[in-house]
């Protein structure tokens, strides 16, 4: 088995339960030059991909959703190198076989030292990034490894458990998506409280389940992969507070348990997952909608679209 990972099997044992902070190997697949990007950009498939950016409006600065339009990949790369542009290709792992194999034997190696730590639901993203750009305080709904690769960033991260940085009914309202995932209360003085991490190209970063996190982007282009993936124990804090959210909402119930075994934990379970399956509250879910064209000619790299453009962003 190829290993991708420098890590202890301290690390490995600690692996999505502790922060983790390690050295991988995928650069020396020679899959991330320029040319290599640019191709995947130009070929992506629409519902794989998001492109965002930062827009002032008046006093305030504003996430957009956006699209990569017929333009060459090299020219998009510019405009991300040049602008205030986030762009990420979903589903690595279906769209580019060799990258997703190469994170799976990633995860083949925790395994061997963490015996039983299935993973499986992968989604790796490819995320491009502007120098400078940031991503707001938030939490994800799965587990997260992040394996830079190109540029240097600073990740904060914040424990979970506190509800100073996470109390239970953000990360309900967050698991129901009821809104976008940087809904938090984020203030400049939790910097003081986090553990922040230098990121070089070749550095892999991986934290516990829903621990709030944000982003500055450093000098240079950032290239990053991020696979989301399923645990057991992920897939049951989902279901449990899916169902707490449910209940806080339809039944006007205050739940404080947010335990994930027994009973109760394997009830709430249940009615989450039929809620899913009937699609009882795709209703209140987010809307993505495109705004702005890439376009490298234009400030900031981004042209806005006129309203009759912007269109429904359908994600795979
Ligand atoms: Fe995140």
């Amino acid at each position: 088995m190829q290993k991708w990972l420098e890590l202890s099997d301290s690390q490995a044992r600690e692996f999505g339960d502790q922060e983790v902070h390690c050295k991988h190997l995928f650069a020396d697949s020679g899959l991330f030059t320029d040319e290599k990007i640019a191709r995947l950009i130009e070929t992506y498939p629409r519902e794989h991909y998001n492109v965002n950016t930062m827009n002032r409006h008046g006093e305030e600065r504003f996430w957009r959703d956006g699209e990569i339009g017929n333009i060459p990949g090299e020219q998009v790369l510019e405009a991300i190198r040049d602008g205030q542009i986030w762009l990420s290709l979903h589903h690595i792992e279906k769209n580019v076989p060799e990258m997703g194999n190469m994170v799976k034997q990633a995860f083949d190696q925790i395994k061997a030292s963490k015996p039983g730590y299935d993973t499986w639901r992968h989604n790796t993203s490819l995320l491009v990034s502007s120098p400078g750009a940031k991503v707001h305080c938030h939490a994800d709904v799965p587990m997260i490894a992040l394996w830079h690769l190109r540029g240097r960033k600073r990740v904060y991260l914040w424990d979970p458990k506190d509800p100073k940085f996470l109390p239970g009914h953000k990360l309900e309202s967050i698991i129901l998506k009821e809104t976008e995932e940087d809904s938090l209360d984020y203030r400049p003085d939790w910097d003081e409280q986090a553990h922040a991490y230098d990121l070089e190209p070749g550095d892999l970063v991986a934290w516990p389940l829903n621990a709030p996190h944000r982003v500055d982007n450093l000098d240079d282009l950032n290239m990053s992969l991020t696979t989301e993936y399923m645990t057991t124990e992920t897939q049951r804090s989902y279901g449990v507070n899916y169902a707490n959210g449910l209940m806080r909402r339809v039944l006007g119930m205050s739940p404080r348990s947010q335990e994930l075994t027994g009973p109760a934990a394997l009830a709430k379970c249940a009615v989450a997952l039929a809620y899913k399956k009937l699609g009882l509250r795709k209703s209140q879910e987010f809307k993505f909608i495109s705004t702005f064209r890439i376009d490298p000619q234009a400030p900031d790299g981004i042209r806005l679209l006129a309203p009759e453009e912007c269109k429904e962003i359908n994600l795979a």
